[in-house]
C-alpha cells in the first residue's frame, strides 16, 4: 500500500475534540489470534460461519480492532462492551455505553479496513478496492442515479475507473452515515463524481443535503475511500493504525 501524506502514526494518548472525526486505517493481513479474544460469543459464531480462513481472519482482526479502538475512546474494557444494531444493521454502542455520545463506523475491502469515529453527529464510511472488471456501465446503471451516470459517461476514459469508485464509495459512505444502507433508494440522492470539484451530496431523498460533509479518503494505491459525517465538523485526522513509530 503506498503512503500518501495524510496519515501518522496515533498518538499514545487520544483525545477527541468537539468537531473532530479520527478516521483509522488498519491492514487486515495479520494474526487474528490476539482479538479473537476480545470478541463476545454472536461475534465469534458469526467469525465460525465464513468459508475461508482469509474472510474469518480479516472479519476477527477488524472487529477486533473496533473493540480495541472504542475501548481506548471510553477508556473500557475492550471484551465487555456491548453492541446493538439497527433497523439495517448499523452497529452501535448498547449496555454501560448506550448512552455515550460516541459514533463510530468501519469498512472492510480486500485486506483494510477504516474506521470513522466522531461525538455527538452520524457517521458514515468506505473502503472499497478498485476493479476495473466491476466497473462497468451496466453496474453503474443499476446503482449510481441518471444524473451520476450520466456524469460519469463524460468522464475522460483514463478516468472511468477511479470516478465509478468515487461515486460508489461517496454514496456507500452516505447510506452508511444514514445507517439505512441499501434500503435507501440509490437514485434518490446524487454525489459529485470529480476528482477535484468540491466533493459533495448535491441531491438527497429529504431535501437537506448541507446537512452532510462528504470527504474522500486516500486510503493508499489501488483503494478508494469515502466518509459521510453531519456538519459542523472542525478537524479531520488520519491515524494508521499499523504505524507503531
Ligand atoms: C451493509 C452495508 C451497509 C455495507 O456493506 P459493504 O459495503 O458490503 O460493507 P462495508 O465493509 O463497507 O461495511 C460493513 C460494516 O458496516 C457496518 N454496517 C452494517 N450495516 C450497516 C448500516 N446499515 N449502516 C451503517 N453501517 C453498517 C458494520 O460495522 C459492518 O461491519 P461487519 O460486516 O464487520 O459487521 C450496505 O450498504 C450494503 O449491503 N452494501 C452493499 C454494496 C452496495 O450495493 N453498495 C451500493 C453503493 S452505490
Amino acid at each position: 500500500m503506498s503512503e500518501t501524506s495524510i496519515w501518522s502514526a496515533p498518538p499514545v494518548s487520544l483525545s477527541l475534540l468537539a468537531g473532530e472525526v479520527h478516521v483509522w486505517r488498519l491492514g487486515l493481513e495479520q494474526s487474528a489470534a490476539e482479538f479473537l479474544a476480545l470478541l463476545d460469543i454472536e461475534e465469534v459464531a458469526r467469525a465460525n460461519r465464513f468459508h475461508f480462513d482469509k474472510d474469518r481472519n480479516h472479519f476477527v482482526v477488524a472487529r477486533g480492532f473496533l473493540r480495541l479502538l472504542l475501548g481506548r475512546y471510553l477508556q473500557a474494557e475492550p471484551k465487555q462492551l456491548k453492541f446493538s444494531y439497527g433497523e439495517w444493521g448499523k452497529p452501535s454502542l448498547a449496555g454501560e455505553f448506550r448512552d455515550s455520545r460516541l459514533r463510530f463506523n468501519m469498512s472492510h475491502s480486500h485486506g483494510v479496513a477504516l474506521y470513522a469515529v466522531t461525538e455527538g453527529r452520524e457517521i458514515g464510511v468506505d473502503v472499497e478496492h478498485e476493479r476495473a472488471d466491476f466497473a462497468g456501465d451496466d453496474i453503474a446503471r443499476r446503482f449510481f442515479s441518471p444524473f451520476e451516470v450520466g456524469v460519469l459517461c463524460e468522464l475522460p476514459d483514463e478516468d472511468r475507473v477511479a470516478g465509478f469508485f468515487r461515486c460508489w464509495t461517496r454514496k456507500e459512505a452516505y447510506i452508511k452515515a444514514t445507517g439505512r444502507g441499501l434500503s435507501q433508494p440509490l437514485d434518490g440522492f446524487d454525489v459529485t463524481l470529480g476528482a477535484t470539484e468540491n466533493v459533495m451530496l448535491l441531491r438527497t431523498d429529504d431535501g437537506s443535503p448541507e446537512r452532510w460533509q462528504l470527504v474522500d479518503v486516500a486510503v493508499g494505491a489501488g483503494y478508494a475511500g469515502a466518509l459521510a459525517v453531519e456538519k459542523p465538523v472542525s478537524e479531520i485526522r488520519y491515524w494508521d493504525a499499523n504505524d507503531r513509530d
